[in-house]
């Protein structure tokens, strides 16, 4: 979604602000530009598409040490070079980007053009700069201030005005915003990644909170002009790890880090001699933990489907009733909030509009909510009553992977927790534990057979049409097998429980609708056979994804991918790996851009 990068220090801001935009492409954008301001004026360039595109009409010597620069993701208004940000004034002094969505534009607008205002694009944004200039007597930050506070809506903004040339001011409200505190430069951006070649040293603004920069020292304040006291947090991962690392896409190689990724989330959170977990942030003590007598899991895309696993896990270990909900539905149907439910928000950004405002609805209710987020620092991770970091490294690619199946594994733990206090014996604790321990074994082996699923990619790219069919906890990792093809290869794909099918979708079923079953070796391998069978006797290619050594399953099959045998509740993971390499080789056989898929966004900041 939209990406804001900020400079002022010493250096020329131009190719700091491209290469951070160039950083925040992974969030996904149709558009970017650049403003910078020198002896008075501001030079603004800005572009439809691709970074490159901007990069080759940004000239070389662009002069200048303060500047602005923003990756759009087109709400209001079509993608054209107008439309882009930054958005200026009429007299070209103030300059803005900004995240979000300005509900109440339309009337501002209005209010603006009477008074003799002319827009020139379509966009919400562009109101704000032309509010900053009406406003403006000599002191951008309380231009800022008087702007936002007729703003309805989200924003994280970022303004410049090219007669202050040692100030940028950034306001937060619902879209993210960070400052770098760098050595004589400081920076503003909407996500670290885009900053972290320079400093390490950061401060997340929250809602409702204005900073005001100079290349040398921060202010922070609320809208009345009351200082804030921040806290500067220490950015903990390497530069190389947004970087691909010989891999050709950040997908392929997100998918390669799991192993890894799935043992940062268990590390030291295992604890043998109990046989239990250890998570020590959910900020809940053991008796309030026994207390508890149901879950209820808020989540979008990916995250849900981690979700409905979990809800899966944890009913089976601890026996406690668990449903997960799409966070966008839950927020609008008035839920109800008991005092004994504990609530979860799963989602790897920590900043998905629709989870954060059905988190928010739910603890204005009085309900606790737990974050199980990715990025340390991230708003729901912040605004969450306790969590979970699962600690897999910054995700970049926009379809989610690793991110999946540590979700997965930080909800392992907890349910492991809650079964051990509940329904499991030592024993049994100590077995699930070594299971959950064995998982990054397997997907290593699973790892060592892509030339397969990548042949089996090469022949089955072709179709438009799938159907992705599993059972009983498979049958989540059956949505998400559909989700990542459809998001990375356009092909069009359906996840079903396999019992479905004959309730609707079999209807699909020719010679050019294949049906990708997965089936362990649990107790509904047998009932998922007989779907296999009604999809072959209908003359329906199969793709089965079965456990190593099930000559049954490959006889019916057409193709069929092994992976190696687990026990029931570790199949997810292990099902999950060879769907997210197929799709990624059918993208790749389609040649769409895989890591950056068509009108989608990493982080999608709006409802
Ligand atoms: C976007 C992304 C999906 C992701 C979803 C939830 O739609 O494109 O890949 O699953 O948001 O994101 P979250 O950061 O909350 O897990």
């Amino acid at each position: 979604m939209c990406g804001i990068i900020g400079y002022c220090g010493p250096r020329i801001a131009a190719p700091i602000l491209v290469e951070g935009l160039k950083r925040l492409e992974y969030r996904g954008y149709d558009s970017a530009g650049i403003a910078v301001a020198q002896e008075g004026r501001l030079n603004v360039v800005k572009r439809a598409g691709k970074i490159s595109n901007l990069r080759s009409h940004v000239p070389p010597e662009m002069p200048g040490i303060i500047g602005i620069g923003h990756t759009r993701w087109a709400t209001h208004g079509e993608v054209t070079d107008g439309n882009a940000h930054p958005h200026t004034d009429r007299g070209g002094k103030v300059a803005i980007v900004h995240n979000g969505i300005i509900e109440n534009y339309q009337s501002l607008k209005d209010r603006l053009e009477s008074e003799g205002v002319t827009f020139v694009s379509e966009t919400d944004s562009e109101v704000i700069a032309h509010l900053i200039a009406s406003f403006y007597q000599g002191d951008l930050e309380q231009a800022v201030k008087e702007t936002v506070g007729l703003l309805k809506g989200t924003y994280g903004i970022v303004a410049m005005h090219a007669d202050e040339p040692d100030r940028l001011v950034g306001a937060r409200n619902g879209s993210p915003l960070v400052l770098g505190v760098g050595e004589d430069e400081m920076f503003l951006a909407s996500d670290v990644t885009a900053i972290i070649a320079h400093t390490r040293q950061v401060i997340y603004l929250e809602d409702g909170e204005v900073v005001s920069v100079s290349h040398r020292d921060y202010r922070t304040t609320d809208l009345r002009n009351n200082h804030i006291e921040k806290q500067i947090d220490h950015i903990g991962w390497e530069l190389e790890e947004i970087e691909k690392a010989g891999f050709t896409h950040f997908m392929e190689k997100e998918i390669h880090e799991q192993p890894e990724s799935i043992r940062r989330a268990t590390k030291g959170r295992i604890d043998l001699e109990y046989a239990t977990g250890h998570l020590g942030g959910l900020n809940l003590t053991n008796r309030e933990l026994l207390d508890i007598n149901r879950v209820k899991i808020l989540a979008a895309g990916t995250s849900y489907h981690a979700g409905l696993v979990a809800a899966y896990v944890l009913e089976a270990l601890a026996r406690i009733p668990t449903t997960a909900e799409l966070a966008s539905e839950l927020r609008y149907r008035n839920p109800i909030v008991e005092r004994n439910s504990l609530y979860f928000a799963i989602s790897q950004s920590g900043e998905t509009a629709d989870t954060l405002y059905a988190m928010r609805e739910v603890q204005r209710k009085g309900g606790r909510v737990l974050g199980i987020c990715n990025v340390v620092g991230s708003t729901i991770a912040r605004e969450s009553d306790g969590g979970v970091y699962i600690h897999s490294g910054p995700e970049i690619a926009v379809a989610s992977t690793k991110a999946f199946t540590s979700q997965l594994t930080a909800f392992y733990l907890f349910a492991l927790i809650m079964g051990r206090m509940r329904d499991m014996s030592h024993e049994q604790g100590l077995r699930f534990a070594q299971d959950l321990d064995s998982v990054p074994g397997h997907i290593e082996t699973i790892l060592g057979t892509t030339g397969k699923i990548q042949d089996l990619a090469k022949r089955y790219a072709r179709f438009d049409n799938f159907l992705f069919l599993g059972r009983g906890i498979n049958y989540p990792v059956a949505l998400e097998a559909a989700l990542k093809l459809k998001e990375v290869s356009y092909i069009h794909a359906e996840g079903y429980s396999a019992a479905e099918i004959k309730h609707g979708p079999i209807a699909l079923i020719n010679e050019e609708t294949p049906s990708f079953f997965i089936v362990p070796d649990d107790g509904l391998r047998g009932k998922v056979i007989n779907n296999m069978k009604e999809v072959k006797a209908r003359q329906g290619p199969v793709i089965a994804l079965a456990v190593e050594g099930d000559d049954e399953v490959a006889s019916i099959a057409d193709d069929t991918l092994f992976v190696p045998h687990t026990s029931e509740l570790m199949y997810p993971f292990l099902m999950t790996v060879p769907t997210q390499l197929f799709a990624y080789y059918c993208a790749l056989e389609r040649e769409c851009n895989v890591d950056q898929p068509r009108n989608l966004a990493k982080s999608v900041t709006v409802e």
